[in-house]
């Protein structure tokens, strides 16, 4: 799994990419791994994507979910780009998954592939408007059992379905998992959510942060105590 303050993944969900890079330049030191969503990537594109992925570790979190042939062909691309994992969801199925699979398998650079399970800004009520009348727990190891079996490194859910995946799977499938705040912490519009220390003690692989860290007057100061929570020496 590496150093372990590289457990911690900060989502630079910011749309300028000159203050992405002031933050990375400020929590460089801590040797924490970085996401770049959606919203970075508008704006900075796969050359800042690749930039950064020359130096640290780094999850491009764009959660590919189309046609098998289309994930692929994003895939690959995604893994040239140097980044150290990458996401799809789910949902898009087995044969969305295994394209997706073969395309990291046939190239060079090959990340960690991870599925996105059911979104930690979900509840029960909100997926059951979709749908789907299982409860989230039930639906996120059957996501994770299908995955695992897709041969895909890991899941991303929230710090409350850890020990379901792992039981589901095996304690060496990967969870990241974003829905994490600090007690006190706003929740904003996550659902789903565990302090740093809990998520570890479920047995959390990668704690996913953005706006605990990204909104802090000191940024630097914030991810230091996570880190210290998540019992990590720095
Ligand atoms: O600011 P906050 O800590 O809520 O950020 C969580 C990050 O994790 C965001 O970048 C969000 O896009 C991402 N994410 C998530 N839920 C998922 C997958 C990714 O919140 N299931």
């Amino acid at each position: 799994m590496g150093h372990v303050s590289k457990r911690l993944i900060v989502a630079l969900d910011l749309a300028e990419p000159v203050r992405a890079d002031e933050l990375v330049e400020k929590l460089s030191p801590l040797g924490v791994s970085f996401k770049v969503g959606l919203e970075l990537f508008m704006a900075g594109g796969p050359a800042m994507v690749a930039k950064l992925a020359s130096r640290h570790n780094l999850f491009l979190d764009l959660k590919f979910y189309d046609i098998p042939n289309t994930v692929a062909a994003a895939v690959k691309g995604a893994a040239e780009l140097g980044v150290w994992m990458l996401n799809i969801h789910a949902s898009g199925g087995r044969d969305m998954m295994l394209a997706a699979r073969e395309a990291i398998d046939a190239s060079v650079n090959k990340p960690l592939l991870c599925a996105v399970t059911i979104l930690t800004s979900m509840n029960n009520d909100l997926l059951a408007e979709t749908g789907n009348p299982l409860k989230i727990t039930d639906q996120v190891s059957i996501l994770s059992k299908l995955a695992a079996d897709c041969g895909l490194d890991g899941v991303i859910c929230s710090p409350l379905e850890i020990a379901a995946v792992k039981k589901t799977v095996s304690s060496q499938f990967l969870t990241i998992t974003p829905g994490i705040r600090p007690r006190g912490e706003n929740k904003s519009d996550q659902a789903r959510v565990a302090d740093p220390a809990g998520a570890i003690k479920a047995g959390g692989d990668y704690l996913v942060v953005g706006r605990p860290i990204t909104g802090a007057d000191d940024p630097l100061g914030a991810a230091r105590k996570i880190l210290a929570e998540m019992g990590e020496v720095t």
